[in-house]
C-alpha cells in the first residue's frame, strides 16, 4: 500500500504552496498525498495597507489565536503516515493562521504522527520554529525533519523587497531590486527532498531524516541571525503588550502606538542596522563557540525551552 501523506499549509501569496508543490513533485505517484489549506475565517489583505501590516504585529506575536475554517471530513477521517506542516513566520513568530490553527480542535491531527516542517520565509524563523516545536509536543507529535527555504539575498535587500511585495503585491524585480522572496531556483530544487523523505518513510526510519536533509542542504543558518533574532524578539515582546493596552486589532485608540512601531523598526533596520551589525559582530567574536553551538541547535529538531 503506498503510504499516505497530508501536506497541510498556510500561504498567503502562494509561496509555500509552490515549495511544498516542488518537494513532493518527484514522489507524487509513488504516494497517496492530500493538500489541506489552513484557511482563516477573515482573510489577512493582500497587498497590505501599512496599517493592516504592523497592527498584525501585537497579536501575532501575543499568540492570539484567530478562527480558521474547519478541516475538510475527508481529511480528518484519514489515518495519515506522515504529515508535512508547511508555514511562514510574521514578526518572528508562526504567522497568525498557522496560531489559529494550532489552537483549534483541529490540531488533533496532530495527535500520534510524524511531522515535518516546511519554512518558507524572509530569513528570520528561529523564535517561530521553537513556538512550533514547542505546539506539536504539546499535540503529541514527533518532529522529524525541517526544511527551511529563505530569501538569500543580503538582509537589507530582502527586507526592501519584501515590504515591495506586501504593500504593493509586487514580487517581480525593479530598478535596482531583484525578484521577492524565496529565490526560483532554490524552490525548482526543493524537489531533492521528496525522495529523502519517501526513502525514510517507507524504510520507517524517520527518526534519522533530518541528518539526512541537512546533508541535503535543508536548513541553512549563518550564527549573525541568532544574534538578530534575539534582539528583535525582545523589543517586538515590549511593542505587543504596549500597544495591546491600548485595544485590539483594527482599534483606532492603538493606532498611534502601531505607527510609532513601525517608524522605530524602519529607523532600526535602515538607520541603526549598520551599527547593529557591528555590534553584532563583536558580539559574534566574543561569543563564537557558544553562538555555533545555537546554530546546531536550531539546526536539529529537540527543543529546550526558553532557547530564543
Ligand atoms: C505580516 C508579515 C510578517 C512577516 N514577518 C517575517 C519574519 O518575521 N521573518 C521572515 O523571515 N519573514 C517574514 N515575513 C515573510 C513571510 O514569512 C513569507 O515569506 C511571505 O509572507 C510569503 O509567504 P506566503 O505567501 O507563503 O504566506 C512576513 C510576512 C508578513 C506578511
Amino acid at each position: 500500500m503506498k503510504p499516505r501523506i497530508l501536506v497541510l499549509y498556510y500561504t498567503q501569496t502562494g509561496q509555500l504552496r509552490q515549495i511544498l508543490n516542488s518537494i513532493i513533485s518527484d514522489i507524487a505517484g509513488k504516494a497517496d498525498i492530500d493538500f489541506a489549506a489552513i484557511e482563516p475565517v477573515k482573510p489577512f489583505p493582500f497587498p497590505w495597507t501599512t496599517l493592516d501590516f504592523f497592527d498584525a504585529m501585537p497579536e501575532t506575536v501575543a499568540h492570539i489565536p484567530i478562527p480558521v475554517k474547519p478541516l475538510d471530513p475527508s481529511i480528518t477521517s484519514k489515518d495519515y503516515d506522515l504529515i508535512i506542516f508547511g508555514y511562514q513566520p510574521w514578526f518572528l513568530n508562526p504567522s497568525q493562521p498557522v496560531i489559529g490553527f494550532l489552537n483549534a480542535e483541529y490540531a488533533k491531527i496532530f495527535n500520534g504522527k510524524p511531522v515535518i516542517t516546511v519554512i518558507g520565509c524572509r530569513n528570520m524563523w528561529l523564535h517561530a520554529q521553537e513556538k512550533v516545536k514547542s505546539y506539536l509536543k504539546d499535540a503529541n507529535a514527533t518532529l522529524v525533519g525541517n526544511i527551511v527555504l529563505t530569501d538569500t539575498n543580503p538582509n537589507l535587500i530582502s527586507t526592501l523587497t519584501v515590504i515591495r511585495w506586501a504593500f504593493k503585491g509586487q514580487k517581480e524585480a525593479s530598478g535596482m531590486l531583484p525578484k521577492a522572496g524565496v529565490q526560483d531556483k532554490d524552490i525548482t530544487d526543493a524537489k531533492r527532498f521528496g525522495e529523502t523523505i519517501y526513502k525514510h518513510l517507507v524504510s520507517d526510519n524517520l527518526i534519522d531524516l533530518q541528518t539526512q536533509l541537512l546533508a541535503n542542504g535543508a536548513v541553512h543558518l549563518k550564527p549573525g541571525l541568532v544574534i538578530l533574532e534575539q534582539r528583535g524578539i525582545k523589543n517586538f515582546r515590549i511593542w505587543s503588550k504596549f500597544i495591546r493596552k491600548k485595544g485590539g486589532p483594527g482599534d483606532p485608540n492603538r493606532a498611534g502606538r502601531v505607527m510609532m512601531f513601525k517608524n522605530l523598526l524602519i529607523v532600526a533596520i535602515f538607520i541603526l542596522s549598520p551599527i547593529s551589525s557591528f555590534t553584532a559582530l563583536i558580539q559574534l567574536l566574543i561569543k563564537r563557540n557558544s553562538l555555533l553551538k545555537d546554530v546546531a541547535y536550531f539546526k536539529e529538531l529537540g527543543y529546550d525551552k526558553g532557547r530564543i
